[in-house]
């Protein structure tokens, strides 16, 4: 497909498209790897509480600053601070976004492939026959071909879905597949809750436990509100360019971000109830977040649970989906760039994307096999890769975010564009604003200073 500048460019069709698409680039493995422990361990309730503070005060301006800028601009992140700052620096932001989404996608690949395998030895019946949880997981992930074949198939359906386009592509497939992970989770989340021994666990979760809450604690919501949201990076920018000029952005992002937070929700509800039932409740507190939960914990868990093979398929393909939902929205950064800055075809962008993230990827997968013992500041490829987008990149990207639309873009460009030309009217508007210009930077400053710090922020 041939495009030129004279034709319209794509965008999404309806605002259920917008929403499903940014909400699936939200809802990741964040949502049910690492939200679960994370709440459990840090006050249950209390966390609970402060974290939905924090999307409302800080994730939702936030979203809406990178919304704003990306349909005022009509471009790629790179190109929409270029058109809005002409001859200045801000450039610079848009490059950050690009080469974070380059970094994400790389090591993101990777976990995305494992839980391709994961769903293929659940379907087949493996995984319910495996005694040893911990060398199953360590015995595939440090395989060579295996890791990779999966890694390359979600490269390629990423792909194919990229390349279709924003209405046919990237809209249709998260359109279809947000609601059957929605009623997935669901499921399996009454399943969880039902079974007995369960309500320590709903108690564990909700309860808030005030003294469990500390400086960290509070870092840590804010932080987790962040990545979860997928702000920081330039998706939100990219997608909000394919957004129409009559949606009401902050209506947008206020019911992404309630469908991130409710999905983040039922996980808690889906994995903790569960640990406690098979496991003694103190368990929970020595978990870490990440792999060991979902590829080691879970399984053992769904192999004592009654009809545990069949909510073992499911729970895996709900997985699938979450992350697939989320490579999507990434690789779309780097395509948009290369299609509007390069003047790229949509299939050649996205071809020489895919193709460049994987060689970085290759490298990430292997990280657990053959490349284990090479290092760089004694990190493996893959935990360098995941620790400076998650930790360092990410936040910049959000702290130069937020600075860039209440201090460079400033007031009346802002509201303009969120209130559709003054068609709209709010007076959550310049509330907004005075939170985008003074006290995000602020919180989120906080938090890129603190993460040099203090472990286990984000
Ligand atoms: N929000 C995702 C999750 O919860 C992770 C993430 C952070 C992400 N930034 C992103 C995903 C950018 C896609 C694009 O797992």
């Amino acid at each position: 497909m041939i495009e030129n500048n004279n034709q319209i460019r794509d965008s999404f069709g309806s605002k259920f498209g917008v929403i499903a698409a940014a909400a699936g680039s939200a809802v990741g493995l964040g949502n049910i790897w690492r939200f679960p422990l994370v709440t459990t361990q840090n006050g249950g309730g209390a966390f609970l509480l402060l974290y939905i503070g924090f999307v409302i005060l800080i994730g939702i301006p936030v979203m809406l600053s990178e919304f704003s800028i990306g349909r005022r601009a009509q471009l790629n992140a790179f190109g929409s601070f270029k058109k809005l700052a002409p001859g200045t620096p801000w450039f610079l932001v848009g490059s950050l976004g690009i080469i974070t989404a380059f970094a994400i996608l790389a090591f993101y690949s990777t976990v995305a492939g494992w839980t391709l395998e994961y769903f293929a030895q659940a379907i087949t019946g493996k995984l319910s026959h495996v005694n040893d949880m911990q060398k199953n997981f360590a015995d595939f992930s440090s395989q060579t071909y295996r890791p990779l074949m999966w890694q390359f198939i979600i490269m390629l359906v990423t792909s194919v879905v990229v390349f279709a386009g924003i209405k046919k592509g990237i809209e249709k497939f998260t359109k279809i597949l947000m609601p059957v992970l929605a009623v997935l989770i669901l499921f399996v989340a009454f399943r969880s809750v039902t079974l007995e021994g369960a309500m320590e666990g709903v108690k564990y979760l909700f309860v808030p436990n005030w003294s469990a809450v500390s400086f960290k604690t509070v870092l840590m919501a804010l932080g987790q509100a962040a990545f979860s949201l997928s702000i920081g990076m330039g998706t939100l920018i990219t997608y909000g360019s394919y957004i129409q000029k009559d949606n009401h952005l902050l209506r947008t992002s206020t019911q992404v971000a309630i469908t991130d937070t409710s999905i983040a929700i039922l996980a808690s509800l889906m994995v903790i109830p569960a640990i406690f039932a098979f496991s003694p409740g103190s368990d929970v507190a020595s978990l870490s977040p990440g792999p060991g939960l979902v590829f080691e914990v879970l399984p053992d868990v769904f192999k004592s649970m009654p009809g545990g093979s069949f909510f073992s398929v499911l729970f895996f393909f709900l997985l699938s989906v979450a992350a697939l939902t989320s490579t999507i929205s990434v690789l779309e950064v780097v395509v948009a760039y290369l299609k509007e800055e390069l003047k790229l075809s949509r299939g050649m962008a996205t071809l020489i994307a895919a193709v460049s993230i994987s060689v970085l990827g290759v490298l990430a997968t292997l990280s657990f096999g053959v490349m284990k013992d090479f290092t760089i500041f004694e990190m493996t490829v893959f935990d360098l890769l995941n620790y400076a987008s998650a930790n360092i990149m990410l936040t910049f990207g959000a702290l130069l975010i937020v600075i860039f639309v209440g201090w460079r873009m400033g007031k009346s460009d802002f509201i303009n564009e969120i209130s559709n030309q003054g068609s709209l009217k709010s007076n959550l508007f310049k509330g907004v604003y005075f939170i985008i210009r003074y006290i995000a930077p602020v919180a989120i400053g906080i938090i890129a200073i603190a993460t040099f710090f203090i472990q286990g922020i984000v």
